[in-house]
């Protein structure tokens, strides 16, 4: 029950380095049930999320253990296919056990897992695609169990919606199905070719991952690899923003700007000068920021978990911004908290309309989500006096010393106990 504590003050300035993307890492871990022995996972950022993957990992039956930025996991030969509700509500990101047990055991059973800080997020694709790998499903009070008497076969699946989390289930569940399974509609993430990388490096064979087409070759067996997390593009975005809403210049360090291309060409259209490397952006931020308009979409769009921190630098901005939200109902949610900062908004479905303003003003607000909770922050770092943001194990889920690296930048900035 934490809260930060942000003065609005002065710009941002230094640099900051990414860790690996919490998106990535924590189906990677997932990926390891595909095969037993001993995985290693490097690059893996220190976040409660991945603790969290660890305990459901735990459940299953595999042994889990910390050092740094490593991780390294004992899958079993004999995993128990089960995940119960008190996890999958902690970890919602725990539905994607259900392709790989199933692929491994014939058998799963994963609490539903309901809504969410983002709305009711269904499953529905998750269930299309697996069942049309020979995959049965059934709801038993509250649960999702799973079963493939004849095994898992290679098919055409059409995903109606490019959903992460359904292509993710499939291709973990499709890497060990007999024969070819085409992917027509995947999502395109980094995180996605990432997590092929990672199964490419255990034997699978997948062809097509980042584009519209992904082709698995199923194989009849895996073995655990070492694997590097690919950098965290959100969590760059971020400290980005961070710099861009102070009218400060940051640097982020051991990032690839191909994955946020959409929305450093935003930053640029509102005003923020953007220099890049093969491996660092750097922004620099105006006085008052230009409106934008934008809209969410699948990768490689703009991504809904920068709408937040987006619409904090539109909130200075001189003039009027419009951001629709594609993904999630529930995704504007903290606007309500903004306009206690005195940010002039408004709603229409899943439309905002930002009226920018030189000045908000710091008070108490709730942190509801990841990334609205470090927009929050953000928000705060040029508000007047002091903003309180409460709630933030929300921000603990998706980044590791938040307040140390804003602090390192010159943010003041501090973390209380309630
Ligand atoms: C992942 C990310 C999340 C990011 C999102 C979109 C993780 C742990 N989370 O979430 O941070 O915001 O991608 O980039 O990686 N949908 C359906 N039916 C389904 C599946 C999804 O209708 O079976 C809908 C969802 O309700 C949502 C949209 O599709 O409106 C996108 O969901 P999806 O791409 O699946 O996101 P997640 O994998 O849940």
């Amino acid at each position: 029950m934490d809260q930060i504590v942000v003065t609005g003050g002065g710009p941002l300035e230094g640099s900051v380095a990414v860790l690996g993307a919490k998106n990535a890492a924590l189906k990677q871990m997932v990926a390891m049930l595909l095969a037993p022995g001993t995985h290693r996972l490097t690059n893996v950022p220190g976040i409660l999320d991945v603790e969290l993957m660890g305990r459901v990992l735990d459940h299953i039956g595999a042994e889990c253990d910390t050092d740094g930025h490593s991780l390294v996991v004992e899958i079993p030969d004999d995993p128990r296919p089960e995940a119960p509700l008190d996890l999958v509500r902690q970890m919602r990101a725990s539905i994607i056990v259900l392709g790989p047990l199933l692929a491994r055991t014939g058998t799963a059973s994963v609490a539903f897992p309901g809504g969410d800080d983002l709305g009711a997020r269904p499953i529905d694709l998750h269930l299309a695609g697996l069942r049309s790998l020979g995959a049965e499903f059934e709801l038993e009070h509250g649960t999702v169990v799973g079963r493939a008497p004849n095994g898992l076969t290679g098919a055409e699946i059409d995903l109606e919606f490019p959903s992460v989390g359904a292509t993710e289930n499939i291709l973990l569940a499709a890497v060990l199905a007999r024969g070819e399974t085409v992917l027509n509609n995947p999502a395109r993430e980094p995180e996605i070719q990432d997590l092929a990388t990672q199964l490419n490096g255990m034997g699978a064979s997948i062809a097509g991952a980042g584009t519209s087409r992904m082709t698995i070759q199923g194989v009849p067996t895996l073995a655990p690899t070492s694997h590097r997390v690919v950098p965290d593009r959100l969590e760059a975005g971020t400290y980005i923003a961070a710099g861009a809403i102070s009218r400060g210049r940051v640097r982020v360090e051991g990032c690839l700007p191909e994955h946020l291309r959409m929305e450093l060409k935003k930053l640029s259209e509102a005003g923020c000068e953007v220099k890049r490397g093969d491996d660092w952006i750097e922004v620099a931020g105006p006085d008052r920021p230009r409106p934008v308009d934008f809209a969410t979409l699948p990768f490689p769009g703009f991504a809904t978990d920068m709408q937040p921190q987006m619409v904090a630098l539109l909130a200075f901005a001189e003039g009027t911004s419009v951001v629709t939200e594609n993904l999630y109902d529930a995704r504007f949610r903290y606007l309500g908290e903004l306009m206690r900062m005195g940010a002039d908004v408004s709603t229409e479905w899943q439309h905002a309309v930002i009226r920018g303003s030189g000045r908000l003003s710091g008070c108490p607000v709730l942190a509801p989500d990841i990334r609205a909770g470090a927009a929050l922050v953000l928000a705060g770092l040029r508000a007047d006096g002091y903003t309180t943001v409460s709630d933030v194990q929300h921000i603990d889920r998706g980044y590791e010393g938040f307040v140390d690296r804003l602090a390192s930048l010159g943010a003041v900035i501090e973390r209380r106990s309630a």
